[in-house]
């Protein structure tokens, strides 16, 4: 079967190759998934560089998730063939086949296509984990969404502005503010370079953001301890600006916000109760159409160069989808 490997790790896709590959064989426990649509996370390139916090050695199938249909799975799994599922296991997904655990599976929502449900997987898991278990967003709050443009900060608008929550959008790319705009339909788009804080103060009528969702990290996230207003929350994400930003603890003391890490995967891995009820929710809300997640571009996998370019470059507003096949 064809398969994304990883050969060897590269600053610039060089280790990178599409390669014919012996299909996996599902182990007791696994199932074994004909993929039909895999989608790009961040992740996925900082693993072609070792730069990912979780470092597969290589060689390795690239891709953290998808969604297609069960081939073959145990009876006590709960899953048959022809089930249509979504998930992954961090690697694999960038496969013709993928044999994952069961308990990284689950149904894909009624009416989702196997590319919305790919789309959709990671980045509002991550949004949910963030925004409503750790966050406690409240309806009528402000949140400040960063890297809107991204598949996990568009998920971050989306799902904010389905649950009654007021999104202000932040975006390093001004070209990009009218289809952040269109897609996740925010209270307002504004820029994320410099001083920014005069704006959310303004939106906000001087009482700034509830929770501050921040993947970017570095000036960023400077700027945005200035943004949180008094008992708001400051959610680290992730890193893209490159820069892992320090803060002197004064800030939050004297502020008074907290500042809340956000593993929104190995809290699932740690509590898989409630990853598993943050699943359901998200699925709900996809079936109630409040939600639907945004693709920048549907890519066979033999583009899968195009892909990757495309988020190096920062030139993506939603998800990259690939097809196998
Ligand atoms: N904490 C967790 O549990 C968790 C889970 C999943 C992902 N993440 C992290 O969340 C982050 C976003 O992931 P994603 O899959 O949504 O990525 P993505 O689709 O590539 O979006 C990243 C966005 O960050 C912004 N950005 C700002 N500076 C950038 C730079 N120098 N280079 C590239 N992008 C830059 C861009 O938005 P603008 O152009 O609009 O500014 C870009 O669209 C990553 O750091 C990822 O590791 C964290």
């Amino acid at each position: 079967m064809q398969a994304l490997r990883v050969e060897r790790l590269s600053d610039d896709l060089s280790g990178v190759t599409l390669a014919d590959v012996t299909a996996p064989v599902r182990a007791s426990g696994e199932v074994l998934v004909k993929v039909r649509a895999a989608s790009l996370n961040f992740p996925d390139l900082l693993m072609t560089r070792g730069e990912y916090q979780f470092k597969p050695e290589a060689p390795f199938t690239s891709g953290l998730e998808f969604a297609g249909e069960v081939l073959e799975a145990d009876h006590e799994s709960g899953f048959a063939p022809g089930d249509r599922v979504m998930g992954g296991n961090k690697t694999g997904a960038f496969a013709e086949l993928a044999s994952v655990p069961a308990d990284k599976l689950s149904p894909v929502p009624h009416g989702m296509d196997f590319p919305a449900a790919a789309a959709m997987g990671a980045a509002y898991s991550t949004a949910f984990t963030g925004l409503v278990e750790l966050g406690r967003m409240q309806e009528g709050d402000w949140v400040l969404v960063h890297g809107a443009s991204g598949g996990v900060g568009l998920a971050a608008c989306d799902l904010a502005r389905a649950l009654g929550a007021r999104v202000i959008a932040t975006t390093g790319s001004p070209e990009k503010r009218e289809r952040i705009a269109a897609l996740a339909r925010p209270e307002a788009v504004i820029l994320s370079e410099g001083r920014f804080r005069e704006a959310v103060a303004d939106l906000t009528g001087g009482r700034l953001a509830d929770i501050v969702f921040d993947p970017v990290g570095g000036d960023v996230f400077d700027e945005s301890t200035r943004c949180v207003a008094f008992g708001g929350k400051l959610m680290v994400v992730g890193f893209t600006s490159g820069r892992i930003a320090d803060i002197s603890t004064n800030i939050p003391l004297i502020k008074g916000f907290s500042i809340v890490g956000l593993r929104a995967g190995e809290y699932a891995r740690r509590f898989p109760e409630r990853g598993a009820a943050i699943n359901q929710a998200i699925r709900r809300l996809a079936e109630a159409g409040a939600i639907t997640p945004a693709i920048d571009r549907l890519l066979p996998l033999t583009q899968w160069r195009e892909g990757f370019e495309a988020m190096a470059r920062r030139d993506l507003v939603g998800k990259v989808v690939f097809q196998p096949g």
